[in-house]
């Protein structure tokens, strides 16, 4: 059995909505990462109205990516942290070629987990999901309905409306997916088949992470 390099990092990778989010904890278990996420790092730093917070929100209102200088910043700083020693298990991140790049400087990487979802099946699960606030935790209306205590506080992302999606899915296809054809070459790229039911996808996600980890 080839053990797993502790160091290294992990990618989870696919276009907004394809259920990064919602396999990352079972990921994060598995392997022991903490999951970052700089959907959620730039979320935060928008609600503390910080310069990063400030410069960041009319990119993300867009649909648009936010500059490469400042997300790389972020995640060095990120990498810098005691928790990161044996690696990250990194959601949404990188998504440009020059990010990729950059974190190739800052950690290795051992596997790009990719999910694979069609664009119609995504509007629906992006405008459907709702977020628990004070957990973090991830529902949907009708995949994954918020339990009764919970569905007074559930929020809908600003950024989910069906118009702003449409714009996430085309800045995907121009800019983050040709990371695929990148990480294809490296051999680190691993596919999933991401449209199916939580529960089918989470054992591919399972079985995946478990192969790699055993060579
Ligand atoms: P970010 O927060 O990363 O958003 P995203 O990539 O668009 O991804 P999402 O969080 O929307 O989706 P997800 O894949 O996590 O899906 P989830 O599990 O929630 O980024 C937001 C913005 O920040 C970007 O637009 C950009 O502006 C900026 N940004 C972030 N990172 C950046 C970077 N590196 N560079 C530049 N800019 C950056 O699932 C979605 C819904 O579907 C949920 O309701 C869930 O319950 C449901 N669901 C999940 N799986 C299934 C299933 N199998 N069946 C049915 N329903 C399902």
């Amino acid at each position: 059995m080839v053990s797993w390099e502790r160091s290294e990092s992990i990618i989870l990778f696919g276009p907004p909505g394809a259920g990064k989010g919602t396999q990352s904890g079972l990921i994060s278990e598995i392997t022991g990462k903490p999951q970052v996420s700089t959907g959620d790092m730039l979320r935060e730093a928008v609600g503390e109205q910080s310069d990063v917070g400030n410069e960041a929100k009319a990119y993300m209102e867009k649909g648009l990516l936010v500059p490469d200088s400042i997300i790389i910043e972020l995640i060095r700083r990120r990498l810098q942290r005691e928790d990161a020693s044996d690696g990250l298990l990194f959601d949404g991140f990188p998504r440009t070629i020059p990010q990729a790049q950059a974190l190739e400087g800052l950690t290795p990487v051992s596997m790009v987990l990719s999910l694979n979802v069609p664009d119609d099946i995504i509007i629906g699960r992006i405008t459907g999901r709702r977020t628990d606030p004070d957990t973090g935790e991830i529902y949907h209306i009708a995949h994954r309905p918020p339990p009764d205590d919970v569905v007074d506080r559930v929020i809908q992302r600003t950024d989910d409306t069906e118009e702003t999606v449409r714009q996430r899915l085309s800045t995907f296809h121009s800019q983050t997916a040709p990371l695929e054809s990148y990480y294809r070459e490296k051999g680190i790229l691993v596919e999933i088949d991401g449209a199916g039911p939580m529960g089918e996808v989470s054992t591919l996600v399972r079985d995946a992470v478990n192969r790699r980890t055993e060579g």
